[in-house]
């Protein structure tokens, strides 16, 4: 079976073509950045929809298929931006119905952990799901794949990146940030906060911005926002690593890119007697191929959906999606 899975959430526009294998065919992405301030969700959806065939040829270049031979079309029902969900599911409707294909909703955060599962020998990790729109701690438990700790305000990526701005630099701020940290020696306080078994980084980054304006040193700057981002979504996710006594840990998303990052959950799951696993970093960020694969798994575990019941999502909660492909 090839499934066609399409991602369409936030920025980013993607196809990716998977086959029942778990081989990951083709997965081109587009992405949509804003010429200043924030993402403008009736901008991206255009963009999105004025790419759509594109990235499709593409798509279908790259695995070397027709489109004809396209078996599944899966797409990403939820959580995101209204208008750009709105346009991808238009997209999945209008070839699922043209191919006389079934066509599978997916939630995109845990496509995310799907298509880690597939690639890294993670049978049943604890999450740590970082990016510009989410920041989640997920793992299974009981049929449902369960939050444990998420942001109460702010994701960490939308943080960092909102930084890089204020201080005048460009989109993404992640890599920026990292970049200048390493130059950093001194470590200025800045606010740590984790309620219970959530975080919250808006503080954070109002006294960043504050600081900086106060003159301070940048690299210094972006080394502790870092180090007290980091070591805040380490200690939420090491309480639900001992809390739920699981031996691997899975890191996705796109700052998952950060090598800082890494390194501190590395030495913690050893700390814990954990696995520690990385997708490549191309599955790491939005693409379409996690959405195919979770695709493939709903509909091999007999979910069956009609169009009408293919309305986006836009607040689509982790623990509300039935788990049809999973036992334990
Ligand atoms: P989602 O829809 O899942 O929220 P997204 O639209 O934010 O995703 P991604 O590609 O998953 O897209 O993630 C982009 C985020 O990753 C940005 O916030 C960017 O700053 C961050 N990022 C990228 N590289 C790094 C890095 N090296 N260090 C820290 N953050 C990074
Ligand atoms: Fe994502």
């Amino acid at each position: 079976m090839i499934c066609l899975g399409i991602e369409g959430t936030a920025h980013t526009f993607g196809m990716g073509i998977v086959d029942s294998a778990g081989r990951v065919l083709a997965n081109p992405t587009k992405t949509y950045f804003p010429e200043k301030g924030g993402i403008h969700p009736r901008e991206a959806a255009q963009f999105h929809a004025a790419n759509a065939k594109l990235v499709l040829e593409e798509a279908l270049r790259a695995a070397r298929i027709e489109i004809e031979d396209i078996d599944l079309v899966a797409f990403s029902q939820g959580p995101g931006l209204g208008p750009v969900l709105r346009t991808t599911a238009t997209a999945a409707r209008a070839l699922a119905v043209w191919l006389g294909v079934p066509i599978v909703g997916v939630n995109h955060c845990i496509a995310h952990i799907e298509i880690g599962r597939l690639t890294e020998a993670a049978k049943d990790p604890v999450t740590l799901y970082v990016s510009g729109g989410n920041t989640q701690v997920i793992a299974f438990d009981a049929g449902r794949y369960r939050v444990f700790g998420e942001t109460i305000d702010i994701p960490v990526g939308n943080c960092l990146d909102v930084f890089a701005r204020e201080v005048g630099r460009p989109h993404p701020g992640g890599p920026i940030v990292e970049k200048l940290a390493k130059a950093g020696k001194n470590y200025l306080p800045l606010p740590y906060v984790v309620k219970g078994m959530d975080l919250s980084f808006s503080g954070l980054l109002t006294e960043a911005i504050r600081k900086h304006r106060e003159g301070a040193n940048i690299n210094d700057l972006c080394y502790s926002l870092q180090e007290t981002a980091f070591a805040a979504l380490v200690e939420v996710t090491e309480r639900a690593l001992a809390h739920t006594e699981k031996k691997e840990l899975l890191l996705t998303g796109g700052v998952a890119a950060n090598g800082r990052l890494r390194e501190m959950l590395k030495l913690m799951a050893r700390e814990q007697r954990a696995k520690f696993y990385v997708p490549p970093r191309e599955l790491c960020g939005d693409q379409g191929a996690m959405i195919a694969w979770n695709g493939i798994l709903a509909y091999k575990s007999g979910f069956r959906q009609s169009i009408k019941d293919t309305k986006v999502k836009q607040r689509w909660r982790t623990d509300e999606v039935e788990v049809t492909w999973r036992r334990s």
